[in-house]
């Protein structure tokens, strides 16, 4: 199965009602051999729930208790969401962090996509047991320039460690159509992560599509 996320981040199209026809819209397109999910925002995630695929785009190493504007694995299972993006160039992590969030998704059962920008953060993360790891390098994302075409080798080694692991991995940044997909796919990448080719699109729905190849 080929993983795609479609990160909604904190852009303007992506929450509100028109967060929600948008995500109305793109649930309904579906092909054999895709997965397709979406990283809501966090004031979106209950709203959402009655959606399939929906996953966050952070949470915390917390059980339940005094952690004040934390994100807790357990409140998102409670609403039927077993996934989240970690570690995203855009909200950081530092280590301890993240190894905490690994041991802790472990005994939940909770799926993590844990992004790393470059490859020996891609081989620590598989050293510690990541199942899934996002490869993303930071200036490309958002531009129109991808990542299948502008670091093909780092995701070739990046994919030959991941397997050596039993990680899937994933890459993103610039993605916007099925060229990249099927580049990064023959690079050894079991999925992509994806955002403004599909949420700032003309036509997301169009734009999902296409790269379901
Ligand atoms: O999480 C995916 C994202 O960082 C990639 O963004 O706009 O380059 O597809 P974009």
């Amino acid at each position: 199965m080929f993983d795609i996320i479609v990160n909604f981040k904190a852009y303007r199209e992506g929450y509100g009602n028109h967060g929600r026809e948008l995500l109305k819209n793109l649930c309904n397109l579906k092909k054999e051999g895709y997965q397709v999910s979406f990283a809501v925002p966090f004031t979106e995630l209950y709203l959402s729930r009655e959606f399939k695929g929906i996953i966050s785009q952070h949470v915390d190493p917390y059980s339940t208790g005094a952690h004040t504007g934390s994100i807790l694995m357990e409140q998102l299972i409670e609403y039927g969401i077993n996934a989240s993006l970690l570690n995203h160039s855009e909200r950081r992590l530092n280590r301890d962090i993240i190894l905490e969030s690994i041991k802790f998704s472990e005994s939940l059962n909770f799926k993590l996509y844990i992004c790393s920008e470059s490859l020996s953060e891609t081989i620590f993360l598989c050293e510690n047991g990541a199942k899934y790891v996002a490869y993303e390098p930071p200036e490309l994302i958002g531009g129109d320039v991808s990542v299948s075409t502008s670091k093909p080798d780092i995701i070739r080694e990046s994919s030959d460690i991941c397997k050596s692991y039993g990680t899937k991995l994933l890459v993103g940044a610039g993605v916007k159509n099925s060229s990249d997909v099927s580049i990064s796919r023959t690079l050894g990448a079991e999925g992509i992560l994806v955002s403004s080719g599909i949420v700032k699109s003309k036509s997301p729905e169009d734009s999902l599509n296409s790269l379901m190849i």
